[in-house]
């Protein structure tokens, strides 16, 4: 939703798979903007919205193709800017009277390009010759009137092309990538030299817009929040702390496979806010639902389903509440131009919930937040370190680290080792660098030799990953060093693991978690 009095950049998916990363490059820009689906917005929408500028992302098909994407050409007549990316150049070109054709030489990687100076996109400290990142097997062959070449390479005679007077641009790489030097910066001159934008988007303005708000929805009603301890549902509890105080419940319902002592820090962390804080320690209920379980979508389920009776069972004793607080946010809730991705795992989230509740309303205050925004606002409210910046962690939590039957003495020697595996990554300076890393238990014991004795003990799997949406993952180059101390460390310390090994599969084709 665009808000009053603030700047707003629309971006039209047609399906490419940079889309969000197109948008959290405009935020780091300073510059609000939202993601539609071009099925889904219309040119009335458009001119409603009256955008600062439209950024059209790339997309697999060829302007040429069957039920190819297409856009209404009255959207270049509105006078808003717009840059189109990849599938966006060539569309615009298309459009607008140009022609496009398949390549001879297709671009796929790093690039070098030859840059207009005199173009706005282009200009300030950046270099006449640099590497852009190509991804196509179209190229814009002949340019519409009105616009002019303003960058090419070996095998594209049009790797960009601009119309300044209509303010309408087009480049046939990647900006939003990484290996397009100065990608951020020409992003950025197109946000502020051709639409105007300042970068009125901070974080200090999100949450006092935020925080005004919600008071004003909330009034003095109840709101409940389930609290999982993890970023996005920590920071909504901050926010909605700051915005109204007292009338908020936060129900952190403890399964009991939490890391080691983590229960404890997320009670602490939330000691001197003010909320009302219930923390229900349910770890037998859940224990006794799992026993004898070992196959992970049936753990899922049943941890889920228990974790949603508890709250349930807290949530009355409350009694009726106004408001339920969800901790969605926009990578959740973004519309893609190519449809819904598959479900691999039934990922156990508090999305369940609004059926068993009695409540008259939903509250998502993060539902436009990138998770990165979402811990710059944990930073802003004045969240502790640990909270903001803690690894993401399974719903189903230790229970699906643990292969087969989940016991306690196996839940002791995970939580043990998994604890030394996170303290030796942190001392190495890696828990930042690192997407997700953690130790799996498996099922598997082997033969080991422990001063004169033979042991007959378990292997524990070490994974940790580096990713950027958790959707694709490679495993992290942790230094042999690091994982020579971890795994001494832990065969020593932690009784009943002999062995230890490191995962070295990337996601495809493995996922991150065992389970
Ligand atoms: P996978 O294993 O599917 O994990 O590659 C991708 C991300 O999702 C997390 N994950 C879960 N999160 N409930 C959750 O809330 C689940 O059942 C679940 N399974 C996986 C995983 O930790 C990783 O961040």
């Amino acid at each position: 939703m665009r808000q009053k009095g603030h700047e707003y950049v629309l971006i039209i998916d047609f399906g490419g798979q940079y889309n969000q990363l197109i948008a959290r490059r405009v935020r780091e820009c300073n510059v609000y903007c939202e993601v539609k689906s071009y099925k889904n917005v219309t040119i009335d929408e458009i001119k409603e919205l009256s955008p600062e500028g439209i950024i059209f992302t790339g997309g697999p098909q060829s302007v040429y193709g069957e039920g190819a994407p297409a856009i209404d050409k009255e959207l270049f007549e509105l006078g808003i800017p717009v840059l189109g990316i990849c599938y966006g150049s060539q569309l615009m070109a298309h459009t607008l009277g140009g022609e496009v054709k398949t390549c001879i030489t297709s671009e796929y990687g790093k690039t070098e390009t030859i840059y207009d100076k005199d173009c706005v996109l282009f200009g300030a400290d950046m270099p006449e010759k640099a590497i852009s990142w190509m991804s196509h097997t179209d190229y814009i062959a002949k340019i519409p009137e009105g616009f002019k070449i303003t960058a090419h390479t070996a095998n594209c005679p049009c790797a960009a092309m601009a119309n300044a007077e209509k303010k309408l641009y087009a480049v046939q790489f990647h900006p939003e990538v990484n290996h397009t030097e100065n990608g951020l910066a020409m992003l950025d001159s197109f946000l502020k030299n051709v639409c105007g934008c300042k970068g009125d988007w901070t974080m200090a303005n999100y949450a006092e817009t935020a925080i005004k708000e919600i008071r004003e929805k909330v009034g003095d009603g109840k709101v409940l929040l389930a609290l999982s301890g993890g970023v996005d549902s920590s920071v909504l509890a901050a926010l909605l702390s700051k915005a109204v105080g007292s009338q908020l419940t936060c129900i952190f319902v403890d399964h009991g496979f939490m890391r080691k002592n983590e229960g404890d820090e997320v009670e602490a962390a939330f000691a001197d806010w003010d909320v009302n804080f219930v923390r229900v320690n349910a770890k037998d209920r859940f224990m006794a639902k799992l026993n004898g379980v070992s196959d992970p979508e049936t753990k899922r389920k049943l941890i889920g389903e228990e974790f949603i009776r508890v709250f349930e069972a807290e949530a009355k004793k409350i009694g009726a509440v106004d408001f339920l607080a969800q901790g969605t946010i926009y990578p959740d809730v973004i519309e893609s131009g190519s449809g819904d991705a598959a479900t691999i795992k039934s990922h156990h989230n508090v999305g369940g919930l609004p059926d068993y509740v009695d409540f008259k309303d939903i509250i998502e205050p993060l539902r436009m937040l990138f998770k990165d925004e979402t811990r710059k606002l944990g930073e802003e409210l004045g969240l502790s370190d640990t909270l903001v910046w803690r690894q993401p962690f399974p719903g189903p939590g230790l229970a699906i680290r643990i292969m087969g039957e989940i016991t306690d003495e196996k839940l002791t020697i995970l939580q043990d080792a998994d604890w030394i595996f996170r303290e030796e990554i942190a001392k190495a300076g890696l828990d930042r660098s690192i997407g997700q890393y953690f130790a799996v238990l498996t099922n598997n014991r082997s033969v080991g030799v422990m001063g004169d004795f033979r042991t007959y003990d378990y292997t524990l799997a070490l994974r940790a990953v580096t990713t950027t949406d958790f959707m694709t993952a490679d495993f992290a180059r942790i230094p042999y060093e690091v994982l020579e101390v971890c795994s001494a460390r832990i065969v020593n310390e932690v009784k009943n693991i002999n062995r230890v090994v490191y995962d070295v599969t990337t996601k495809p084709p493995a996922t991150i978690e065992w389970e």
